[in-house]
């Protein structure tokens, strides 16, 4: 705990010499115009982000980030679970765009070490901090393995299609009439934060549904997206001007909105209204939905052209270790679904330029453990006078804004009509008790059950000043 204190006062001295003496490096050269240089860049961004991860070394856990935090309360000691998740969707888009394969098999064998018995992304070892969004960060990158035609997995093994099936099938049963509709934040109702709805875990269950029956054709999986669209509308998490507000608790019938905007909550539900949109075959409704969704976000997200995470970046040590990877998957989203709603590229193909130039400049850290003049801090619109921040999320939103920049270049996302290779199960994780009935796996050790106890009793005291909603609402 005392590590990151150190870090930050590091961090401070060194913007302060920065500030005195000037800035020794101007960041990450990037030309814009040149695919090399964006890929060169690209690889660059990505093998420093993986200097984090350690999973694939022996005696490690594949798949996980160092972390998570030994105290819940305690928001900065290190990545959760499902960041790490996110990171290696970031790393089928690294592949996606450059064709550099080196990754690719520390990238598949963290994606199946981590599905859990029942090849749902539940695994055991997760359930005390199991979130619907945590299990659908997962959930997305398997799916994204399987439209950008990632190497599928051996014929033993499960494969990416079938996980995201998991992930939704394990997820529909959860939905109850609590604020008449909706997903809980947390997986299990013994979890504190179970009284939460929000954004986020609806809007991964939207993507994944929308992004499941465009690549199967199966109209099931369009109306639960369709209904899930329509409960956030209803309960407000999504206003008539498009802003997508953070969430609400049960215990008002969510009546009462958390109105924070996180910039991964509005791109999680553009990828999935553009593929709606595509879906529909360029119906009105979703190009309506498409074209609304992004106004909000150039106007909320991008002053000055480039990405800001609006919450916190003014201050990145504000930010938790969540927030500062939000921009990743703001940007990859906002590009994928140029693919799908063409008629968004020219808006999204800008915005991406310019954050991209930005982020590029901001790569001149050199935090004390990577003291190599290039690591990203998170300020894109502080030009080369680095933020003193370094860190996973900060290395994969460079990464993806930058390499988004190929978008115009990349092939479209595969469905099974059109290439797509990845073998399906419709029933994937039906099998999976505690996915549906989450009781049948409640925690039997005393620890987790006092951690957990703890947790709530805080939660409670405080809940009414609204703040500890907030500040758990910047987990995912
Ligand atoms: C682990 O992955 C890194 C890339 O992130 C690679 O350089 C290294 O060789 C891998 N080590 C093993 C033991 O597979
Ligand atoms: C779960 O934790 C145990 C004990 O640390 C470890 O051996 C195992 O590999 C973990 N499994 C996963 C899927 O993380
Ligand atoms: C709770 O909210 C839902 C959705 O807005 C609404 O349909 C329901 O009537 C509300 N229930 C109560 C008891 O107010
Ligand atoms: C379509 O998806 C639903 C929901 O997962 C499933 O029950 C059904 O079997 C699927 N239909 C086909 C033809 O695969
Ligand atoms: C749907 O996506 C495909 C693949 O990118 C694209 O060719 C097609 O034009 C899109 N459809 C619409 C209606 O925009």
């Amino acid at each position: 705990m005392a590590r990151p204190c150190i870090r930050q006062l590091f961090a401070l001295l060194t913007l302060l010499t920065l500030s005195l003496f000037g800035h020794p490096s101007a960041g990450l050269e990037l030309d814009l115009t040149s695919t090399a240089s964006i890929k060169n860049v690209a690889s660059t961004i990505a093998y420093d982000m993986m200097s984090y991860y350690k999973g694939n070394l022996s005696g490690q856990i594949p798949g996980l980030l160092p972390g998570p935090p030994p105290d819940p309360k305690v928001t900065n000691a290190g990545y959760f679970w499902w960041e790490a998740g996110a990171m290696f969707g970031s790393m089928i888009d690294y592949w996606y765009y450059t064709g550099d394969s080196t990754y690719n098999d520390v990238v598949i064998q963290a994606m199946l070490f981590q599905t859990g018995d029942e090849n749902d992304y539940l695994p055991k070892n997760q359930t005390n901090g199991m979130g619907n969004d945590d299990q659908g960060f997962w959930g997305m990158s398997a799916m994204t393995a399987a439209e950008l035609g990632f190497p599928d997995p051996p014929s033993n093994k499960p494969q990416w299609l079938a996980l995201a099936q998991g992930v939704y099938n394990t997820q529909l049963p959860r939905f109850d009439n609590d604020c008449g509709g909706g997903l809980h934040w947390q997986a299990y109702s013994f979890l504190a934060g179970y009284t939460y709805k929000n954004s986020i875990s609806n809007g991964c269950f939207f993507n994944i549904a929308s992004r499941l029956a465009l690549y199967t054709g199966n109209a099931s999986y369009a109306t639960n997206a369709e209904s899930t669209w329509d409960w956030m509308i209803n309960i407000g998490f999504i206003d008539s001007a498009y802003n997508v507000y953070d969430g609400a608790s049960t215990d008002t019938n969510c009546s009462q909105i958390t109105k924070a905007q996180y910039s991964y909550n509005a791109g999680v539900f553009l990828l999935g209204a553009a593929t709606m949109y595509n879906y529909t075959q360029g119906s009105q409704k979703w190009h309506d939905r498409v074209d609304g969704l992004l106004t909000g976000i150039l106007t909320t997200f991008f002053p000055n052209g480039i990405a800001y995470e609006k919450q916190c970046e003014a201050v990145p040590t504000t930010c938790t270790i969540d927030m500062l990877s939000f921009k990743a998957y703001l940007t990859r989203w906002m590009a994928a679904s140029t693919k799908l709603a063409p008629f968004i590229f020219d808006r999204v193909k800008a915005a991406l330029e310019t954050s991209a130039k930005a982020a590029a400049e901001q790569c001149s850290g050199s935090p004390a453990e990577r003291p190599n003049g290039r690591m990203c801090g998170l300020s894109w619109s502080q030009g080369a006078v680095w933020d003193g921040t370094a860190g996973v999320g900060q290395q994969m939103a460079a990464l993806e804004v930058i390499q988004s920049n190929l978008i115009d270049q990349a092939k479209a996302p595969l469905t099974a009509g059109t290439g797509g290779t990845s073998t399906g199960d419709p029933n994937a994780g039906s099998g999976d008790v505690g996915g549906s009935s989450p009781d049948a796996i409640k925690p039997s050790t005393l620890g987790d059950r006092v951690g957990a106890g703890i947790l709530t009793a805080l939660v409670t005291a405080i809940v009414v000043s609204g703040l500890v909603w907030v500040s758990m609402a910047e987990r995912a």
